[in-house]
């Protein structure tokens, strides 16, 4: 995907709630146990709001991260997008609620829904904005509050989802050495929705008594789904770009369970050491959890800048897709 200008990764930030929760206390709510969870998911435990935290909170701080990492101001910023599935509102969109908090200008700020690949589709939008030339500085977050649309009555999800907020800043970049986003690739398959969905709380059954608004999924059927295609989506960005996979320093998918994510790597033969995961403190926070693995990866000076990334992700919808990012 070419454009007159080059669109570069600026600046990386994230923001967890303090609140954990243990293996050990799902284990008081449903019949599960430490070691079952740990063996099917890889999650020890996960990290959730606090009754008066939402998704706006952890938008705005790491949205502000990002900033400070990127050494902008608010004033910067040319256009704001924020992915998430768990607004603190059906109405207005969290993304305005961030631009006020952040004092930005009143430039363009909207959500994006496309659940797990939520984050990565509104990269895409960011990289075409940029590429473009329209916009100089686009604020990308990802993030959600899953906890409050997670039957904690079920033990084939209550296990897995968490909240938690990541953001990028894109940048024009004028520098002829710079690759940044190299590529990147989004696909949909609507015909799967009902394998993982929230059946209430939307306009076809409004919220109401006896409403389900909590997350039903079929796990097995995701599970395989979610290596499919995420695996496939790697092999297509090599393809667009010629690229071959020891190229790659890091690989960093979705972090929805360990064992999709070392099935991804194992069918595509890549390292296990070089790919980025955090699921094992943090659990499976839909938009925010790789812009989250990136940050981790960067504080923990396992990313470098130059080093080449391949992000892939999946969710509901179905949708999925990646990235090929120079850091
Ligand atoms: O964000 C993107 C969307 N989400 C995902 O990508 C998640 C994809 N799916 C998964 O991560 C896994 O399918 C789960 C972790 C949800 C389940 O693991 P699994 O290895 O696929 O288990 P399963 O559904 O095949 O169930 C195996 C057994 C069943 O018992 P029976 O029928 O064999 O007697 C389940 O009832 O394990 C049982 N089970 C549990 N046992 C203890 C299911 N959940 C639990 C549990 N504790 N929490």
């Amino acid at each position: 995907m070419n454009g007159l200008y080059k669109a570069v990764i600026r600046g990386v930030g994230s923001y967890l709630p303090e609140t954990r929760l243990t293996n050990v206390e799902i284990e008081q709510m449903v019949e599960t146990s430490d070691d079952w969870i740990q063996t099917r998911t890889g999650i020890v435990e996960r990290r959730i709001a606090r009754p008066e935290e939402a998704t706006s909170d952890f938008a705005y701080l790491a949205a502000r991260a990002a900033l400070d990492d990127a050494q902008l101001e608010p004033a910067d910023i040319d256009l704001l997008i924020v992915a998430t599935e768990t607004p603190d509102y059906i109405l207005p969109p969290v993304a305005c609620q961030v631009q006020a908090r952040l004092g930005c200008r009143n430039i363009g700020a909207f959500d994006l829904h496309a659940t797990c690949a939520g984050f990565l589709s509104a990269l895409q939008v960011a990289e075409q904005y940029v590429k473009a030339g329209v916009h100089r500085h686009v604020l990308v977050v990802g993030a959600d509050t899953l906890s409050r649309f997670t039957d904690y009555t079920d033990r084939a999800t209550c296990i897995l989802f968490a909240d938690g907020a990541g953001a990028f800043v894109v940048s024009r970049s004028d520098d002829p050495a710079a690759r940044g986003i190299v590529a990147s690739a989004l696909h949909s398959d609507g015909t799967y929705f009902h394998n993982l969905y929230i059946p209430g709380g939307g306009s076809r059954t409004p919220y109401g008594e006896g409403v389900k608004a909590k997350i039903v999924m079929d796990g097995r059927k995701i599970f395989k789904l979610a290596v499919n295609v995420m695996a496939t989506t790697v092999q297509e960005l090599l393809n667009q770009t010629g690229c071959h996979l020891d190229e790659i320093d890091w690989l960093i998918p979705h972090q929805a369970n360990q064992r999709i994510i070392d099935a991804i790597a194992e069918s595509l033969n890549f390292p296990a050491e070089k790919v980025i995961s955090t699921i094992q403190n943090i659990g499976n926070n839909s938009s925010a959890t790789i812009p989250i693995a990136v940050d981790t990866a960067i504080r923990d000076g396992r990313i470098q800048r130059g080093d080449l990334l391949m992000l892939v992700a999946f969710g509901g919808g179905l949708v999925w897709g990646g990235a090929m990012v120079e850091y």
